[in-house]
């Protein structure tokens, strides 16, 4: 893999959750592109802007991977240019078995011819699905393409999407910068597996006991987000957008952006949160508290200042009352060892969503904390 990237987690926009197979095209991927910059989200950090399943349709007479011309007449290579002058990067789809999961060309056993289309075609980053793959092993799968890519030599972001099958958090360090964790994500808060897919909760839940394996360079990706979609509430995006930074996974956006509107882009943009989701040090949040409906997630940050997410799941109102005095939290999954954080220096306490100052350690937080509503405070040094 190129080690140079993705150093903090990756930030984007993926056409998937909105625009599934069938709604792709150039149009709107260009729209996609100029949406990005306009809205402020470039200026926030985000990057890529990927085409995920559908834009393939077959191969030429020697092997050569061909876009569907009815959806972009255009070419890849030229919506890669368009991308490029807008600033952005540009990202492509494929799959390490046969088919994609959609039964466009899978890239099994044309790895290093396509991995040459997509550096002569300008792609920045490469999200490899795991469909229709028979018998073989998603290690050397993803290696083969991983190695095709260096072979090619542009610099791809490699983002692995075998569901978390193979624990790829223990093998795939070298291979890719992000792997997912887990099955798709639905546009649901709290639904449980339901055949298609994980809720936002559900996710997070699955991230307790991998959390451990994140590091620069080597995120646990969380799955593309739902904000914007129409479905989750305010405060269930702003929750999802809380936890997905806390935890240090890519925020790869799933909605229009060229049709947003101003609270949805305003948690899209949000420097503060982003700022814990892009902290150097690149620590995933430890699950800290655990009171059932309400939790406490604590994110040490690079300059000494922590980040804490107060959560509560649940559709009732709860009443926080908090104070740090003589609390401490360790994490045990330190790879030096058990490390212990205290809250003994007198830390500003700073709400993140609502941008004020509201104390310093020793005060009592107190607060009513809506339905689905997340208090994000950074206890700045
Ligand atoms: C399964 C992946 O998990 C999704 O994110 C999406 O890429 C679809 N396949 C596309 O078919």
């Amino acid at each position: 893999k190129f080690p140079e990237l993705g150093k903090t987690p990756p930030m984007g926009w993926n056409s998937w959750n909105k625009y599934h197979c069938e709604g792709i095209n150039e149009t709107i991927i260009r729209k996609q592109a100029d949406a990005m910059v306009s809205s402020g989200m470039k200026e926030a950090g985000y990057e890529y802007i990927v085409i995920d399943d559908c834009w393939q349709n077959g191969r030429d007479e020697d092997g050569r991977i061909l876009a569907d011309k009815s959806k972009f007449p255009s070419g890849i290579k030229a919506l890669a240019d368009y991308v490029h002058s807008k600033g952005l990067k540009f990202g492509l789809y494929s799959d390490a078995g046969t088919k994609t999961c959609a039964g466009r060309p899978g890239s099994r056993g044309y790895e290093f011819m396509d991995a040459k289309t997509y550096a002569e075609w300008g792609v920045d980053f490469l999200k490899y699905d795991w469909c229709h793959h028979g018998k073989q092993l998603a290690e050397p799968s993803y290696t083969t393409m991983s190695q095709a890519l260096e072979k090619a030599g542009r610099p791809i972001l490699f983002s692995l999407c075998e569901w978390g099958e193979s624990e790829p958090w223990t093998w795939a360090q070298n291979v890719g910068h992000m792997w997912r964790t887990t099955g798709d994500i639905i546009n649901c808060f709290d639904c449980v597996n339901n055949g298609w897919g994980f809720g936002v909760l559900s996710i997070l839940d699955q991230q307790r006991n991998i959390r451990k394996f994140v590091r620069p360079g080597q995120w646990n990706d969380m799955d593309m987000l739902e904000v914007g979609n129409g479905v989750l509430t305010y405060e269930e995006n702003k929750t999802h957008f809380s936890m997905w930074s806390m935890l240090a996974s890519p925020l790869i956006t799933g909605n229009d952006l060229s049709n947003m509107d101003e609270k949805t882009r305003a948690i899209l943009t949000n420097k503060n949160i982003i700022a814990l989701n892009q902290d150097p040090l690149g620590i995933a949040a430890i699950p800290w508290r655990d009171y059932g409906d309400f939790e406490v997630w604590f994110k040490p940050l690079h300059n000494g200042d922590y980040a804490l997410a107060f959560m509560n799941r649940s559709k009732e109102p709860y009443s926080l009352s908090w104070d740090f005095t003589g609390l401490n939290v360790f994490d045990v999954d330190d790879p030096n060892g058990w490390k212990s954080y205290t809250f003994d220096h007198p830390f500003i306490m700073q709400d993140l969503w609502s941008n004020k100052i509201i104390g310093k350690t020793g005060d009592t937080v107190k607060r009513v904390l809506k339905p689905r509503e997340t208090l994000v405070i950074r206890l700045i040094k």
